[in-house]
């Protein structure tokens, strides 16, 4: 019995099995993680995954936007995101009139696809580990200073020299295990991207952030778009004389579905998480940095959703920024909750013991002591710094002030484009956000964390109210026309703008009371945190560590599976459009759903038709988007969201509850065809099965 156990021990740690579905690895090295892939159903090889020399999945999938992915579906360069990716994009072309965000927007051919500025999509050429060419003529002799710049010196070298292979190629090295390790990835970039399609939001957004980061879900987050190149199929600036992308691979879609058990992988991009710190930092998070954080969101929610219901202007303006802000207050909400359920920092610090007694006379004794020590340093000081970044920077006049002013000085004939801020500002939620923030600074922030431009204005009005009345009577900066007539030789009155100058007054204590104590701690931490990670990696020779999201492509691998979220109750793992009925609610914003989508259900037959699904892989902020395939590499799904009593994945993994919530490419299929009426697109598209 014993020998077996062993015997079971040592496979699950050589096959990973002890991971559960934990893990969101380096396509380059999925060789090492195949063998587990394949042993629960994956049915391609590692070379299908990923490849540099032949064509592959990795080609299908694209980084979207700035923290997105996104997946090719045709050989026309026809390409799947999520809906609030696309977000941004949509409400640019929307105005009260023709509003894309409420009523959906569908390319009925190619001359209707609608071009975006600034919006790119990143293929990856290749990733490959170059550790030891950046730390070449690094030595132990060094300080981290000297070591950074070697790093430094290295890596331009090989961007340099990577970015010359090609057109419109973008490199960069990237750390990985807390620069234990280097890798360099190649990236082609595409800047003519179009939209083609989109749901209305109440398909699209359904549900809104009442649902966001919870199941059960409904919402149709996908917006459609196309990759345009010239004619040689290379990168080109949005030209009418370019021709639709064509991939080297795209995916096939299933129309198969999915039920409990079947396996699943996510291809794409997650942005940040941070699974090997120390029980410090996860305390820091959990106990200070979140329940601040949520605070002052709420306070900031409250403003703008009073205002938001009372117009529909406001609430196209602040739809965008609104979603913003709730969405990140919402998940920091479920991670505090989760960290504390699942006992996180206890259960860190009974690893730190035991690594500890581990450690004794070897190079990592006492690191762990260290560690803290410099947390217990930096953590007044980042605590100051969030809150100046949750506070003083929310506040909307602020930010533009100083960037009208910096437009100004850096080029002295430029006039300001007060346009594009205008457009989305209100000022009343922004005089009542002022007020809020601001109180919740003086009230929240010990004295040596003011600064004292802060106390001297506070002491001359008497109060935040009566301070934030006369900055809005007297700066010139709430006024669009006077702002648009701005020049140059106006700078020196500006610099005595009361917005600039309180902006400027909180820029300058910030950089020069915290941000360099919190830089210097953080410079600490990263070494100290670099001898963790490896110490971790050799006190558990036998386990498989993955590396901390960076915005680079994973592989995420796991199945469809629901989860109890609470004693007593089960959530099943599929949603159907019979839900979507049952939620809907004409009286309610978040729950209001078109008509056609009503009469199409009151037809009869679609109670089946499913909507949404959950699955166990292991994701995060920047997996939007990404394709989510089934065990013979068709895609089935569309990743978009967490569950929230799964949000702490970014820290710690909890196989239980922490569950990835994707879009079932039928529904997608389903409003493209019954409420775009542009099954057209169909024709282009490959269907498995
Ligand atoms: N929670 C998802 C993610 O983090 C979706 C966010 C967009 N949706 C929203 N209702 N705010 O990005
Ligand atoms: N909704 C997230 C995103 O936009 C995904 C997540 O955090 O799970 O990337």
């Amino acid at each position: 019995m014993k020998r077996i156990l062993l015997s079971i021990l040592a496979l699950a740690s050589f096959t990973g099995i002890a991971l559960a579905d934990e893990g969101m690895w380096l396509p380059a090295l999925i060789s090492q993680r195949i063998g587990d892939m394949q042993a629960k159903g994956f049915k391609l090889s590692a070379e299908d995954v990923y490849s540099v020399n032949q064509a592959s999945l990795k080609d299908a999938v694209v980084l979207f936007g700035g923290g997105c992915t996104g997946e090719i579906v045709s050989d026309e360069g026809l390409l799947l995101t999520n809906h609030h990716c696309g977000y941004g994009f949509i409400q640019r072309h929307s105005s009260v009139e023709h509003d894309y965000l409420k009523d959906g927007f569908w390319a009925m051919d190619r001359s209707q696809e609608l071009p975006n500025r600034g919006l790119t999509v990143s293929f990856l050429q290749r990733m490959e580990e170059v550790t030891d060419q950046v730390l070449k003529g690094y030595d132990k002799s060094m300080t981290e200073l000297q070591r950074d710049s070697v790093i430094r010196v290295n890596s331009g070298e090989l961007v340099r020299a990577a970015m010359e292979e090609g057109k419109g190629l973008r490199a960069s090295v990237e750390a990985l295990y807390y620069g234990n390790q280097y890798f360099l990835f190649v990236y082609k970039i595409y800047r003519d991207v179009r939209l083609v399609g989109a749901p209305p939001s109440s398909i699209g957004k359904f549900g809104g952030d009442t649902d966001n980061w919870m199941w059960p879900r409904h919402t149709g987050d996908f917006s459609i778009f196309r990759i345009y190149a010239d004619k040689d199929n290379e990168p080109a600036d949005y030209s009418e004389d370019n021709v639709p992308y064509k991939p080297r691979r795209f995916f096939k879609i299933s129309r198969k579905g999915v039920k409990e058990g079947d396996f699943t992988f996510v291809y794409g991009c997650p942005g940040s998480t941070k699974e090997y710190v120390m029980s410090e930092e996860v305390k820091y998070t959990a106990e200070v940095s979140d329940p601040q954080k949520i605070a002052l969101r709420t306070k900031r929610l409250d403003i703008q959703k009073k205002y938001m219901n009372a117009s529909q202007a406001v609430r196209i303006q602040y739809s965008s920024k609104n979603a913003g802000v709730s969405n990140a207050w919402k998940k920091w909400q479920g991670e505090e909750k989760g960290i504390k359920k699942m006992k996180t920092v206890a259960a860190k610090q009974a690893f730190e013991r035991k690594f500890n007694k581990w450690a004794e006379g070897t190079e990592y004794e006492g690191l762990v002591d260290k560690l803290g020590a410099l947390y217990a340093e930096r953590n007044p000081y980042f605590r100051a710094q969030e809150y100046y970044s949750e506070t003083v920077r929310a506040i909307e006049i602020l930010s533009f002030a100083s960037g009208v002013v910096s437009t100004l000085e850096r080029d002295r004939s430029a006039a300001p484009n007060a346009e594009s801020f205008f457009k989305d500002y209100y000022q009343p939620i922004d005089e009542e956000t002022f007020v809020a923030m601001m109180e919740a600074f003086d009230s929240q922030m010990e004295d040596r964390f003011k600064p004292e431009y802060f106390k001297e204005k506070l002491a001359e009005y008497g109060s935040v109210k009566a301070w934030k009345d006369d900055l809005f009577k007297k700066t010139v900066f709430t006024d669009k026309a006077k702002v648009s007539a701005l020049t140059s030789a106006d700078l020196e009155s500006l610099y005595e703008d009361p917005a600039y100058e309180l902006y400027n007054a909180f820029m300058a204590w910030f950089y020069e009371d915290i941000r360099p104590v919190v830089d210097e701690a953080n410079a600490k931490i990263r070494l100290a945190n670099r001898d963790y990670m490896r110490g971790q990696m050799a006190f558990e020779p036998d386990k498989a560590f993955y590396p901390d999201a960076n915005l680079t492509l994973r592989v995420a691998y796991g199945h469809v599976a629901g989860y109890h979220p609470a004693d007593g109750m089960y959530y099943a793992p599929v949603s159907t459009l019979k839900g979507i009925i049952e939620k809907d609610n004409p009286e309610i914003f978040d729950y209001n759903i078109p008509q056609a989508l009503r009469d199409i259900y009151a037809q009869g037959g679609h109670d089946d038709q499913a909507v949404c699904f959950l699955a166990t892989n292991h994701t995060s902020g920047g997996n939007s988007g990404s394709p989510v395939i089934n065990a013979d590499g068709n895609l089935i799904g569309i990743n978009f969201d967490r569950v929230w009593e799964g949000t702490m994945s970014d820290i710690a993994f909890d196989p239980e509850v922490c569950r990835n919530i994707s879009l079932d490419i039928r529904y997608l299929l389903f409003v493209v065809d019954k409420i775009g009426h542009a099954s057209y697109l169909f024709d282009e598209m490959d269907f498995a099965d």
